[in-house]
């Protein structure tokens, strides 16, 4: 197919909108706030497999454990985490209209001038100055930069008991640790795994799952003896995986192996989840070699990590990242075991040791957006748009089509789809012209469409089209159940 290639971002809007993958929250209403998308059914086939994909590829893959702690956590939980002092970003109010900025993305958007957004606040300051940076909406002055916390306050019980939704799902793996490492007998190294939702009151959410006031997360966090991060046992699966990892201006590409030998990588334990981490986004359809690893310099690092890697995709509104992976050492489970005066050192062996962290932080919503643009095509010859999903991926597996409702084509294709849709996400459909019947089916990213005639009455066959080549074939009734299981099972 004869493809136009440069989708952009409002084209994924648009597909998401009228398929139903994701929309605002409380659009009905005047005063939705900003930061808030649902998903439609496609948006919730589409994440539920992407996260059967993720346990697969790496909770299953290393035998981690998976947990699903709660969303609001105690005070105490954020004082030892630190994110009560230190999880803040740098504003700016204007002084005539009052609007409030994020001072790093406003600096950067209209000076061209990159500040990280950890830098000191004397240093944004300097930046609008120097830049004469104005209000964009009444061209006022700045004041000063300030820190804002970004966590949500909640009140708990009629006193209104100080508590916060998380910021990050990782901190109920570290306040549990020690009784998971004891009830389900783990050994170093030891994945524990939680998806679920996160919550960050930002400044400017914009761009609908690209900067969300609550959003998703996968995260992993792997526990082991800093003494061993050089054995790594399953190493040779992905020594040889491409990765392209940018420590200065540009990207360059090396296998793990190499990674690891030239000291770009500080061991074979962290290189192993990148390789991994690739194979598992390459499986999703987004195109690895988009992609980079960046290593974060001191200040753009978060306050609780020692080294750090952004794993950043490439898309039409720039480079996105995907996955934090951070070298977090002994950071979080030393705060907790201060704040909480609980044992947290653990048996490796015979050695008592308070375990390092590494951790695989995935951004589900953006990687779900990042799956839909690098999947979306425009197809020229035929003028049609196609979500060229990874079928496991796909919402819907099979499109299940009468080619007219009359003649008993409606029983028939009735009969088929409910033979098949407790196994496969099939999508019935009965009613319009067939040739716009696929083109929707195409953009909602399915795979397959079996359609009904005349002569399946006759002799027990459909038709199967394909979505990417528009192919059609002629098969049995009976084969259908082995067609569409080859076809849309995982790798
Ligand atoms: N847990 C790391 C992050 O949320 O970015």
């Amino acid at each position: 197919m004869t493809t136009d290639s440069a989708i952009q971002y409002d084209s994924v809007m648009k597909l998401a909108l009228e398929r139903g993958f994701y929309f605002p929250s409380c659009e009905v209403y005047g005063d939705a706030q900003a930061g808030f998308w649902e998903y439609g059914p496609s948006g919730v086939g589409l994440k539920n497999k992407f996260l059967q994909l993720w346990r697969r590829e790496l909770v299953r893959r290393d035998g981690m454990l998976e947990i699903d702690g709660s969303q609001i956590m105690s005070k105490s939980v954020f004082e030892a985490s630190g994110h009560l002092a230190s999880f803040a970003d740098p504003i700016v109010k204007c002084t005539k209209c009052g609007l409030t900025y994020r001072a790093d993305k406003m600096i950067s958007e209209t000076a061209d001038v990159e500040i990280p957004e950890s830098a000191e606040l004397e240093e944004f300051d300097d930046a609008i100055i120097k830049n004469h940076i104005k209000c964009q909406k009444c061209n006022g002055e700045f004041g000063s930069t300030k820190k804002f916390n970004m966590m949500f306050r909640v009140g708990i019980g009629p006193e209104g008991e100080e508590a916060y939704l998380r910021p990050e799902t990782c901190q109920s793996i570290f306040v549990d640790f020690p009784r998971l490492f004891k009830t389900m007998r783990g050994k170093l190294p030891l994945g524990i795994a939680q998806v679920g939702k996160s919550f960050r009151n930002e400044i400017s959410p914009r761009q609908s799952l690209l900067r969300l006031r609550e959003f998703y997360q996968a995260e992993i966090e792997v526990f082991c003896n800093p003494q061993h991060l050089d054995k790594m046992n399953n190493f040779d699966e992905i020594q040889n995986t491409i990765l392209h990892i940018q420590t200065g201006s540009d990207p360059d590409s090396m296998t793990c192996k190499e990674a690891v030998e030239s000291g770009v990588v500080p061991n074979y334990f962290v290189a192993y989840y990148m390789g991994l981490l690739v194979e598992f986004y390459e499986k999703t359809g987004i195109d690895v070699e988009k992609s980079r690893f960046r290593k974060l310099g001191e200040k753009e690092k978060a306050f609780y990590a020692k080294v750090a890697f952004d794993f950043e995709v490439k898309t039409s509104v720039g480079w996105l990242e995907l996955v934090a992976c951070n070298y977090r050492s002994s950071y979080d489970l030393s705060s907790h075991a201060k704040k909480s005066k609980e044992k947290f050192e653990v048996m490796d062996g015979e050695e008592k040791v308070l375990p390092h962290v590494f951790e695989i932080s995935m951004g589900i919503d953006r990687s779900l957006y990042t799956i839909l643009e690098h999947s979306m095509i425009y197809d020229k010859e035929h003028e049609r748009t196609v979500l060229s999903l990874k079928p496991y991926l796909s919402p819907i597996h099979v499109g299940v089509l009468s080619l007219v409702k009359k003649d008993g084509l409606r029983e028939e294709t009735d009969q088929i789809y409910q033979k098949i849709r407790r196994k496969y996400d099939a999508f019935l459909d009965h009613s319009g012209a067939i040739g716009r019947r696929y083109r929707r089916l195409d953009e909602a990213g399915a795979p397959l469409a079996i359609t009904i005639d005349h002569q399946t009455l006759e002799d027990q066959t459909v038709t199967i089209r394909k979505r990417d080549s528009m192919e059609q074939e002629r098969i049995k009734i009976s084969e259908i159940d082995s067609i569409l299981s080859e076809a849309t099972s995982f790798p």
